[in-house]
């Protein structure tokens, strides 16, 4: 069958390494990719969020199958749009309706949602302009820290982690009066602070059942040792080593399955990926931190490639409510990913730099994904903050990242930096 995938990362550039290696792929199409998409097929310049020009594709080039990679088309509804378009209706939208995205598009919907099923997460109230100085009152009285969340979409940017009563008030001043993140601020909910460990948990839902995939952890501060400011994901690992059994049993029967008898009890129509973004407190309690109606960037790149299956097989089981039929099948080496990223990200930063050493193949356990480069002529530039995603296995993380590490030691860009110590707790 031929294929569409949607984005233009990391993840996508997984996804589509990963897709092409199937038998039932046909035709792959990215829209609107990268430099390493189009190793793998053909991008198509085509913005995430224009589905007038990714419908016409899909038409064009007999597409039955899409997987979405990013949040922002689906919590504008892609997936409704290709189901209300009679040529497009028969097409497998792997992604979320617009009211299930909402797990993601509003914290204070998720919130609601979990509070309903009774899903263990951060005791919270929520406030707006109607209620602007009950919550005044509510954070002067909160411990501390508070934390501050932006009801919408904010580009990663709308949770903040207040230390002090005078930081918080000043904050949601901005959020709630002087719209400091838009439409997406106006809405605040301020919730306690979890102390923990996060972990990322992806399950794949096909509306019925669901599978789950390996667990990750991604590494969002920009410098060693989890300083400095905080980025779209440095690295990530997988498997986490106290991710045992008993707690994948706990997650599964207090936050996994609650959700998606929730999702089905709620007639919210859920085929795709789910991310639980996840806080473990005393080593044994899960608490949901967030929920994403996606793969998360950089987790998919360790996530997928430890994935045995073919990938397709698994997207059409989820077409057809099959996905009881599936068993998932794990790579059982460690991975771990670590990101270049371009000078002064996650603050400013150029582009367009020459990236050497792609032309090469990896070395051996190791995979090369690229985050935002861009085809200029016969050379790959740099086109993001986030550029390349060097992926790498070994018998356990140490070993993994090992690889990873001398594999990014082939590549190289001006101003290229990326973090030496990917799951150095688990070393
Ligand atoms: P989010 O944008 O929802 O992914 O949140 C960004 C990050 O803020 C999370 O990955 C956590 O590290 C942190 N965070 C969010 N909510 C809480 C909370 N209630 N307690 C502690 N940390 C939190
Ligand atoms: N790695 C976190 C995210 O994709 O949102």
């Amino acid at each position: 069958m031929n294929i569409l995938i949607v984005g233009a990362g990391g993840r996508e550039h997984t996804l589509a390494w990963k897709i092409k290696q199937s038998p039932l792929c046909n035709e792959l199409f990215i829209a609107p990719g990268n430099a390493g998409t189009a190793l793998c097929g053909s991008n198509l310049q085509i913005e995430t969020t224009d589905f007038e020009g990714l419908r016409k594709a899909v038409v064009s080039n007999k597409i039955e199958l899409i997987i979405i990679g990013p949040e922002e088309p689906l919590v504008n509804g892609i997936t409704d749009y290709f189901n209300l378009h009679a040529e497009t209706r028969h097409v497998n939208v792997i992604g979320p309706s617009k009211n299930a995205s909402q797990l993601e598009g509003s914290k204070a919907f998720a919130k609601s949602f979990m509070e309903h099923h009774k899903i263990p997460t951060a005791k919270y109230t929520g406030f707006t302009m109607e209620n602007y100085s009950e919550g005044v009152d509510y954070i002067r009285k909160h411990a501390l820290p508070v934390v501050l969340k932006a009801d919408g979409l904010a580009a990663g940017k709308g949770v903040l982690i207040c230390q002090s009563h005078i930081e918080a008030l000043a904050e949601f001043e901005l959020m709630i009066m002087r719209s400091k993140f838009g439409e997406a601020g106006k809405k605040v909910i301020v919730e306690e602070f979890l102390q923990g460990i996060e972990v990322s948990v992806f399950a794949l839902s096909d509306g019925d059942n669901y599978v789950l995939l390996p667990e990750a952890k991604d590494y969002k501060r920009i410098g060693d040792g989890d300083k400095g400011l905080n980025t779209g994901g440095m690295g990530a690992v997988s498997p986490i080593p106290f991710f045992d059994a008993a707690l994948r049993e706990k997650i599964n029967r207090t936050i996994i399955e609650p959700t998606i008898a929730g999702l089905k009890m709620d007639e919210l129509d859920y085929k795709g990926f789910i991310f639980f973004g996840l806080m473990i407190a005393n080593g044994n309690e899960p608490f949901v931190i967030e929920y994403n109606c996606r793969l998360g960037d950089p987790e998919t790149e360790v996530v997928i490639p430890r994935l045995k299956n073919d990938l397709v097989e698994i997207f059409s089981a989820v077409g057809q409510r099959k996905l009881n039929e599936i068993n998932i099948e794990i790579d059982e080496r460690a991975a771990a990913t670590i990101v270049a990223v371009s000078g002064g990200y996650p603050g400013e930063f150029k582009k367009g730099y020459v990236i050497s050493g792609l032309e090469n193949e990896p070395i051996e356990d190791s995979l090369v994904f690229h985050s935002g480069t861009l085809k200029e002529e016969e050379k790959i530039i740099t086109n993001g903050g986030r550029v390349l995603a060097v992926t790498a296995f070994g018998a356990d993380i140490r070993e993994a990242s090992e690889v990873g590490l001398y594999m990014l030691e082939q590549l190289y860009f001006e101003d290229m930096n990326f973090r030496s110590d990917i799951g150095y707790e688990f070393v």
